[in-house]
């Protein structure tokens, strides 16, 4: 990531292409015009889109319930997300969706599966009468923990129908974060797979669950979906075969008429403490957010295929590989495996053999590509594409100008897309026919959408200045809480400003007001586009028999943005060297998951620290980059630490 005075000397400039702007869905306005659209009353212009969005069964009485930091959206309206996003295209004038394809699925083998809308709703009311059946009831949480394959997104639409929390754990989680996320979230069942298939062979899930389970005392039934046949136990009574109990259910069931604010789903992060946050996102203010920033910023029509990279397992499969895309009749593509098998050209091949035409995928997956060479993409006939999208971290201007001209051909717009977990729905991006792009800024916020930047004090900072990016009105898709923590949720977002939103990421606005987004100020680290907190690593380091202390910081890394370094001081009896750093390394992915896997660990006598006994990170975090440290050191305790901790670099 290059540094501010590079990024903002980025002075090309993209207009959007006139023929685009014709026949776009959002392009009645001129960018300057998209500045003020909603601004004076953000309350009006979303319930306008609330409305025009979405199908309500009881209008609401009030758009907005603010008693900071808790919002309320469309309080007294009633509604469904499954009916939204499944039963409305079925009827009336859009009838004729019946056929359409409302789910393609690719898996690794080369299966595939699509499935039409009316297909979609005989298979999300029939397993909505399975979860009745097993017992679980409106308000209920369910934890799914499934590789990519359709049945994941069938089983969060028949939560939705009924009124139950899903809390979707990634099938990269190991079992003792799938736990710990069970217990938090008091999920009474659990739908997974015996696995599915990854780099061109089956991986088991199952496992994990059973021994996830051994520690779950509040989980009474387990549904599995057969992907990979490997013969996975089954537990008498507790566990039962998803097709089995599919083949007795009735395609029909109502859909539950739910509150605006009835929460609909559970979604764990990383923060700056050791223990994941459950965000609570709930249905009306959501559903409108991801509705109507999906139709005017990925500009889908119902002709188009549209791809989204993201597994379902984090915010972004959520928000933008089913919510958003289904609630607008779209056709979605899922594809469950990895995307260098059988080849490295296999994204680009699914891109020719469906002929996807908006497509949305992360930076580090394009910094990927670059590497693997541009003979890949270019042995595939991409003409289909007319629109491309970038989410998770700050993409480099080189990155995206690949972006552009390899896979876009020069024609497609590209957005960059600022948003969270928290966020539920995109905040900063450009409108593709309205606002003119540049490479490596995210631009101006979504209308309705009061983004800034303030200094320390609270101000906002001049334009051409640096500070941290807030949001200072509510919008509808915010999170509504940290599951049970309300304090937790006060003090992290509302603590530092007044009534206002601290999304924890740096940024800058350049002469134009364009944002430009730093990445985390807090102690979270994102790699490959998602979160892990440097203290959740920590713990899970500490856990170790032989680790008597460890400070975790990330280093810049070409390809996932940045790359863990773990600094470990062993205990007196344990031996550091090549056998204890593989133990440390499999015992963090055990505990958290491969993605928290240490890049490096290094061992040391001592930590840098304060004499209050802060550990100096940013110290450390020049160490790991292999940076001189230019930082003051005068409150450092032990001098002789640093230079013990340059010497292990040597060997
Ligand atoms: C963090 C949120 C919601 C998307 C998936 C990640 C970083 C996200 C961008 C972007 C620069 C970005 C931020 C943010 N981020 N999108 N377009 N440009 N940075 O969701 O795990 O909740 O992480 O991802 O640092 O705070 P997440």
């Amino acid at each position: 990531m290059p540094d501010i005075e590079s990024l903002l000397k980025e002075k090309r400039v993209f207009k959007p292409d006139p023929e685009f702007k014709r026949q776009a869905n959002w392009n009645k306005k001129t960018v300057d015009e998209y500045r003020k659209l909603g601004a004076r009353s953000p309350e009006r212009f979303w319930a306008k889109m609330a409305k025009k969005n979405l199908s309500w069964f009881t209008p609401w009485k009030k758009v907005l319930d603010w008693k900071p930091p808790f919002a309320k959206w469309f309080v007294g309206g009633k509604l469904n997300v499954s009916y939204n996003c499944v039963d409305r295209h079925l009827e009336g004038k859009n009838a004729w969706r019946r056929n359409k394809a409302a789910i393609v699925w690719e898996g690794e083998p080369g299966d595939s599966r699509v499935i039409t809308y009316a297909e979609l709703h005989r298979e999300v009311c029939k397993f909505a009468n399975v979860l009745k059946e097993l017992g679980v009831k409106k308000g209920d949480r369910v934890c799914l923990y499934m590789p990519m394959v359709p049945e994941l997104a069938i089983a969060m639409l028949a939560c939705t129908r009924i009124g139950a929390a899903h809390s979707i754990v990634f099938g990269g989680f190991s079992s003792d974060a799938l736990r710990d996320r069970i217990n938090d979230a008091e999920a009474k069942l659990v739908v997974t797979a015996d696995g599915g298939y990854r780099k061109g062979a089956g991986f088991p899930l199952k496992p994990a669950v059973d021994e996830a389970l051994a520690g779950c005392p509040g989980v009474e039934k387990v549904v599995v979906v057969e992907r990979i046949r490997d013969g996975a136990s089954m537990v008498e009574g507790r566990d039962h075969y998803w097709h089995e109990l599919m083949a007795d259910a009735s395609p029909k069931c109502k859909p539950a008429k739910l509150d605006s604010e009835h929460p609909l789903f559970i979604l764990y992060t990383s923060g700056t403490t050791g223990k994941p946050k459950g965000i609570l996102h709930t249905t009306g203010g959501y559903l409108t957010h991801v509705t109507t920033t999906f139709k005017a910023i990925f500009d889908i029509k119902d002709e188009d295929v549209y791809w989204c990279t993201a597994d379902i397992g984090w915010i972004t499969g959520h928000s933008y590989v089913i919510y958003g895309p289904l609630a607008n009749g779209a056709t979605t593509v899922m594809y469950e495996g990895v995307p260098t098998h059988p080849g490295p050209d296999r994204w680009w091949a699914l891109i020719e053999k469906w002929g996807v035409n908006i497509f949305y995928t992360a930076p580090t997956a394009i910094r990927t590509f670059i590497r693997l060479g541009d003979e890949h993409p270019k042995s595939h006939d991409l003409s289909s594409l007319r629109l491309l999208g970038t989410v998770g971290e700050p993409i480099n201007p080189e990155a995206w100008m690949w972006y552009h001209r390899v896979i876009g051909k020069k024609k497609c717009p590209i957005v960059d897309t600022w948003w969270q977990t928290e966020t539920g729905g995109i905040m900063i991006t450009p409108i593709p026919a309205g606002v003119p792009t540049t490479p490596g800024s995210a631009t101006l916020p979504f209308p309705g959408i009061d983004a800034a930047i303030y200094d320390d004090d609270g101000n906002e900072v001049r334009h051409g200045d640096g500070g941290l990016l807030v949001v200072r009105k509510p919008w509808p898709g915010m999170l509504r809480g940290i599951w049970g923590d309300p304090q937790r949720y006060k003090e992290t977002y509302w603590g530092s400003y007044d009534e206002t939103y601290l999304a924890g990421d740096g940024a800058h606005r350049d002469k134009k007001g364009y944002f430009w987004i730093m990445g985390r100020v807090d102690d979270v680290m994102n790699i490959s586009g998602h979160r892990i907190g440097t203290m959740e690593v920590e713990s899970a380091l500490v856990s170790h028999g032989d680790v008597a202390e460890a400070a975790v910081v990330g280093r810049p890394d070409e390809i996932t943005g940045t790359a863990i370094v773990a600094f470990v001081t062993p205990t007196g009896t344990a031996e550091a060297g090549e056998e204890l750093d593989k133990t440390l390394k499999a015992h963090v992915a055990k505990q958290i998951g491969a993605i928290a896997r240490p890049a490096e660990i290094r061992f040391t006598d001592a930590l840098p620290k304060t004499r209050s006994g802060k550990i100096m990170r940013r110290l450390l975090r020049d160490i790991a980059s292999g940076k001189e440290s230019t930082g003051d050191t005068t409150t450092l305790e032990d001098l002789s630490v640093l230079a013990k901790l340059r010497e292990s670099e040597e060997d």
